[in-house]
């Protein structure tokens, strides 16, 4: 079966999940959204208020300044990339994930990779770091380079929200790192 229909079954298993505690308080469950055939996908930590209300990751500040620089360095919009989270619910009052809803929701990330079969995934900040490149260093020791595993190159960068905050300095960096996954998909020389 095509990844398309394969991911939507997944979808529709997850719409339902009560494997973690996040499950009591979400609105929805924001499983993902993009081209299931994208070259280039990426990974964010979790939905917040404005994911959870509407269903698809990224969709406020955060998502806006994540398809400013999908249009500036890339020249193309977020319906060409899959974008996914850490956790698919929202943890209460914006506060980080914790362990154990980590490991619950790390099953259908790691399908959502398997399907999308991307060829560069970018992670999004520390937790989307740590989880796939099962490391320990934060974004800042990890980000300006590619990490090859299993098949797949994972190009770390700060998530917007870090860019929001910290200014100029800060995306610039996340500016390079984009570079280095349009490079990577072979849309740059
Ligand atoms: N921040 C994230 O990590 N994911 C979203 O979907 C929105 C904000």
């Amino acid at each position: 079966m095509a990844p398309g229909p394969r991911l939507a079954a997944l979808a529709d298993l997850a719409a339902g999940c009560t494997r973690c505690p996040l499950a009591a308080t979400r609105t929805q469950v924001v499983f993902g959204v993009g081209d299931p055939d994208a070259d280039l996908m990426f990974v964010g930590e979790a939905p917040g208020r404005d994911e959870d209300l509407r269903g698809e990751p990224f969709v406020g500040r955060s998502g806006r300044l994540l398809d400013r620089l999908l249009d500036e360095e890339l020249g193309i919009d977020r319906s060409a990339v899959y974008i996914a989270n850490v956790v698919k619910c929202r943890p209460p009052d914006n506060r980080d994930p914790r362990p154990d809803e980590i490991a619950a929701c790390r099953p259908y990330l790691a399908e959502q990779v398997e399907l999308i079969a991307p060829t560069v995934v970018v992670t999004l900040g520390n937790f989307a770091t740590k989880l796939l490149l099962d490391t320990d260093q934060g974004i800042t020791a990890m980000r300006g380079a590619a990490y090859p595993v299993g098949g797949v190159q994972y190009v770390p960068t700060f998530h917007p929200a870090a860019a929001l905050r910290g200014g100029g300095v800060v995306l610039a960096q996340m500016r390079a790192d984009f570079v280095r996954a349009k490079q990577l998909i072979g849309l740059a020389p």
